[in-house]
This record gives structure tokens, sequence and C-alpha cells, in this order.
């Protein structure tokens, strides 16, 4: 029998998305705007709503600037179904979860989702740094368990890190790259190494710029202003590490340090100060820099 040719991407119509953070909300936009029904799944309504307000100013903007409709902004809101439970998910061809970052609640869910979905429907994690392999192996179907690592904001950033796990089928590739293509992005792919590629290389960055203000090498500011106008960098690593999140940043920095067992990759004390202190970030109100 000859190679079975991958199914057309036009199989991926109705995608579920768990987490209304501002990762899922992000991605159930894109998924909506590119035609799909979506299904956002967060047993939280209050941060259900907030995505769906979310959605709505991003999609407005794009309104706004007359890069789309009205009509097909109003669309790409409907096709959005706001749900509290998995269990909806029974249909969906892809899902993609954008949940807390643990691994024991992660794998939680594959178990329950691979319980649920059809058996044909591909498992995605938008994990920064978990095992894909490890994830996949809570399941009866690790052929169809990847990593589809978006950035923030979702619906601005171009790129999607495409994660392949040990057993991750080529087919599945094929189909998740088309997607992501679909929904308008850059595709790289990476091995389940630890911070995969962009990870692997922005946390030390961010750390390395904790360490020159713990060391007193200079001001906060100096340090952004030397990498946003020396390097062209958006924002500098202090703000960006405050716009990621800092618990996030020293999760992902284990995640090296453990994975890759290399002392370069320890987190800075001040870091590690800053959330056991409670200051996380923009999310909080207060980081390296304080906000309104
Ligand atoms: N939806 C739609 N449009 C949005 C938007 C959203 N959520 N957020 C911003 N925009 C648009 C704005 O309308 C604006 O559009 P125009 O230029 O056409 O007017 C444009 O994006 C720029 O926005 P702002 O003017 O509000 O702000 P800015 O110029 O400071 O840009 C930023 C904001 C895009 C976030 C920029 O600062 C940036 O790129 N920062 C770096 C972000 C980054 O590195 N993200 C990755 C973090 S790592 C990660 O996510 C992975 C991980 O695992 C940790």
């Amino acid at each position: 029998m000859g190679t079975q040719a991958a199914p057309a991407t036009s199989e991926i119509a109705a995608v579920g998305v768990i987490g209304a953070g501002q990762m899922g909300s992000g991605i159930a936009q894109l998924a909506a705007a590119a035609g799909c029904g979506v299904f956002l799944v967060d047993s939280d309504p209050a941060a259900l709503s907030r995505a769906v307000a979310s959605i709505s100013s991003s999609l407005g903007r794009l309104v706004s600037k007359g890069q789309l409709s009205q009509a097909a902004c109003d669309d790409s809101v409907k096709r959005i179904k706001c749900v509290s439970d998995v269990q909806e998910l029974r249909g969906v061809d892809l899902v993609i979860e954008a949940i807390v970052e643990s691994e024991d609640i992660k794998k939680k869910l594959f178990v329950e989702l691979d319980r649920i979905t059809k058996p044909s429907a591909i498992l995605a994690s938008n994990t920064s740094s978990i095992s894909i392999t490890r994830l996949a192996s809570a399941t009866g179907r690790p052929s169809q368990v990847i990593g589809m690592h978006f950035f923030n904001p979702p619906p601005i950033m171009k790129l999607v890190e495409i994660i392949r796990g040990a057993d991750t089928s080529e087919e599945v590739f094929s189909q998740v790259k088309s997607f992501s293509e679909r929904i308008g992005k850059t595709v790289i792919c990476s091995q389940d190494y630890p911070g995969f590629i962009v990870n692997r290389i922005l946390m030390p960055m961010i750390n390395e710029a904790f360490w020159a203000l713990y060391t007193g090498v200079a001001t906060k500011e100096d340090i952004d202003t030397g990498m946003k106008l020396g390097t062209n960098h958006p924002m500098g690593p202090l703000q960006l590490a405050d716009f990621i999140g800092l618990d996030v940043c020293l999760s992902v920095l284990r995640v090296l340090h453990n994975g890759l067992g290399d002392n370069k990759y320890s987190p800075c004390p001040l870091l590690v100060q800053y959330v056991d202190a409670g200051r996380l970030g923009k999310k909080r109100g207060l980081g390296v820099y304080s906000y309104g």
C-alpha cells in the first residue's frame, strides 16, 4: 500500500481551546477569524466574559484600521461558543490547551481529552516548556499529540513553534503546520527538548538582565533601553519579563535548569525573590516596574 496522503487542512473545521486567559482567547480569535467553529472552554465564567471582551476589542482594532469588515468581525465572534465543560469537545478536530503551566494538571486534562474526543482528534498543547512526549504518554494516542506554542499577544505575534513529541506522526505535524499557516502564522519546528527553541534562548537573556540589575551593573531603565535601542527589541528584557509574567519566566528557567543540568540556567535570586513576594509582573500591577 502506498503512503497515505495527509488529510487536507480544511478537515480542521472545529477547534476546542481550553483556558480563556490571554493566550487561549487570542488562539480562539485566530481560529474563529480563519473560519473555524470554536469552543472556548473555561470553568470560570468571569474568564470567559473577559475573553469575549478582549476578542471583540482585538477584532475591533482591525475593523477600525480597515483590515476587517464589521460583518466578518461579527461572524468571527459568533463562531466562538463559550462553554464551561470539556465534554463539549466531543466532535472537534483539534484541541489546543492553554491552561496553567503545570505538568500534573495538563496530564490529567490530556487523559480526559483522550477519553472524550473522537479518535481522529489532534491534541495540542500551548505549553512553553513542558515535555510534549510526557504529555503524550498520558494518552492512548501519542502520535496525535503535538506542541503548538503561540506567543503573546497571539493575534499580533507571527510565530507558532511546533514541537514534535517522540511519537508525533508526520501526518499530524503536517496538518498542524497547514492549520498554523491558515491562521496566518509562520511555523518553526522544534524537537522536544527543554524550552524548545525560543524560550531556550530568550529566558537566559531575561535571566542575565536580572543578574545585571541584581549586581548593580545598571538601572532597570538603562538595561531595557540598552536592549531596545542597542539591539532593536520592541521591549527591553525586564519589561518583557513583566509582560510574560515573572512566575512564568521563573518556571521556564527551572525547566531549563533541571532538564539541561547546566548552572547557566539557574534563576537569578532577584527573580526568585520577586516571585516569592508576589511581584508577578504586569498582570499583578507590580513586577520589575509598577503599573498604574
Ligand atoms: N489584538 C490586536 N491588535 C493588537 C493587540 C491585540 N491583542 N495588541 C496590540 N495590537 C496592535 C495595535 O493595534 C498596534 O497596531 P498598529 O501598529 O497597526 O496601530 C500594534 O499592535 C502595536 O500595539 P501598541 O501600539 O499598542 O503597542 P506596541 O507598539 O508597544 O506593541 C507589542 C505592543 C506588540 C506587545 C510589542 O511591544 C511587542 O512586540 N513586544 C514584544 C512581545 C513579545 O516578545 N512577545 C513574546 C513573549 S514570549 C512568549 O509569549 C512565549 C512564552 O512562552 C513566554
